[in-house]
């Protein structure tokens, strides 16, 4: 039986929280690993409420640190689905800190995860498929074919011969 689509907003999660002491490095800007569990906690929800279905990571493709984020910061984590195929969802998070004065957000940090879809007894189960409807929805929904073939392919489960989009950008 063939899922009716459901658009990104629907699943769209924020979390919002402060770095704490005990959640930095030895020159007080937020563990790398602290960012990571909350964007996987965020890309977790999001994929559960596309799926509805029980979810589990099965790839972190990307992340980038791009900015250090001080101590007693106020973080945001969106996450937002951006494609869906079988029962894989990739889903891209933006992170931003916030100016304690003028509450003016910054983009800190961007990352993509990929989760999936299973059963009560660990099966994969198909998902919704995923409508874009704004511009940067449509551009990330375009690329994501893309990003999973090379995910895959580093991840030795797909041949490089196989990858069709990427043959496509480089030859
Ligand atoms: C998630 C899991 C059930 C998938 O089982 P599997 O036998 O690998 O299933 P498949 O090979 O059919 O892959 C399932 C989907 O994930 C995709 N996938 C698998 N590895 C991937 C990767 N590295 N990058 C992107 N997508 C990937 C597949 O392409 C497939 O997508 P599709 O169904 O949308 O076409 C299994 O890998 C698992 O249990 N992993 C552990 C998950 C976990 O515990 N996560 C928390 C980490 S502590």
């Amino acid at each position: 039986m063939k899922l009716p689509p459901k658009t990104p907003s629907e699943s769209r999660t924020t979390i919002t929280d402060i770095v704490l002491p005990g959640e930095t490095n030895p020159i007080g800007n937020m563990f790398g690993g602290e960012l990571l569990a909350r964007m996987d906690r965020a890309a977790s929800i999001t994929a559960r409420r596309h799926s509805r279905r029980i979810v589990a990571t099965v790839a972190v493709n990307n992340v980038s640190f791009n900015k250090m984020i001080p101590l007693g910061s106020v973080v945001t984590v969106e996450a937002k689905i951006s494609r869906a195929f079988n029962s894989s969802m990739e889903i891209i998070m933006d992170v931003w800190i916030e100016d304690r004065e003028n509450g003016i957000k910054t983009k800190a940090n961007e990352a993509i995860y990929t989760f999936v879809a299973v059963d009560e007894t660990g099966n994969t189960v198909p998902v919704p498929p995923v409508k874009p409807e704004t511009e940067l929805e449509k551009e990330r929904y375009n690329a994501a074919l893309r990003r999973k073939q090379l995910s895959l392919v580093i991840a030795g489960k797909l041949n490089p011969k196989e990858a069709t989009e990427l043959k496509a950008l480089f030859f």
